[in-house]
């Protein structure tokens, strides 16, 4: 048995694709330009990421699509702080429009590094889209453009989301209990 367990669905897999359809609805139109990228943060924006693309598919949206892992956090529920790249973009974004895609915006750390980083690589501008936030966790000001859901201070997991590596490949989100 894990000394942890899940309990209490927050959304369900349904909810999730209801919400991912109307979000790709909100930022279509930003999508329309010449160099568009989405870039997902690893690992827990895959799914998010995954499936955003397909649904902006059918709005004939095509970006090119790259990833950036970052680490922040240790094994475990506590943020280390300090945010660094360990595994970098690998296209020229210079000049393009891109969104930023993570699973969950926290303390916004990861958010805020992330994009002074791809604007640092010469990226026209650079929004994000957040599919969880926690706003009460906040220490670095940061808001994403397009936020999926709200959540209270609970540790969540599931649709791309960890704990300690563990229950990324739920298709619901659901809390975490440590028992
Ligand atoms: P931030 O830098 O504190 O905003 O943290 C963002 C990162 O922390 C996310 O990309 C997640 O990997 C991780 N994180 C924060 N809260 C949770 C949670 O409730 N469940 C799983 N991962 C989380
Ligand atoms: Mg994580």
């Amino acid at each position: 048995m894990r000394p942890h367990h899940i309990r209490d669905v927050l959304f369900t897999a349904d909810q999730i694709e209801r919400r991912v359809n109307e979000l790709v609805d909100e930022m279509a139109s930003a999508c329309r330009t010449d160099n568009f990228v989405m870039i997902g943060i690893l690992r827990g924006s895959f799914m998010f990421l995954a499936d955003l693309v397909r649904d902006l598919y059918q709005h004939d949206v095509h970006p090119r699509i790259d990833f950036v892992t970052l680490e922040s956090y240790y094994s475990g529920t506590e943020s280390s702080g300090a945010v660094h790249v360990a595994k970098d973009i690998s296209m020229d974004i210079s000049d393009a429009t891109v969104i930023l895609v993570d699973d969950i915006l926290d303390t916004g750390r990861t958010l805020s590094f992330a994009t002074k980083h791809l604007l640092d690589k010469g990226a026209r501008s650079v929004r994000s889209c957040a599919l969880l936030d926690k706003p009460s966790r906040r220490v670095v000001a940061c808001e994403a453009d397009f936020v999926g859901f709200k959540v209270e201070d609970y540790f969540v997991v599931g649709y791309g989301l960890d704990y300690d590596s563990h229950y990324r490949e739920l298709p619901y989100i659901a809390k975490v209990m440590f028992t």
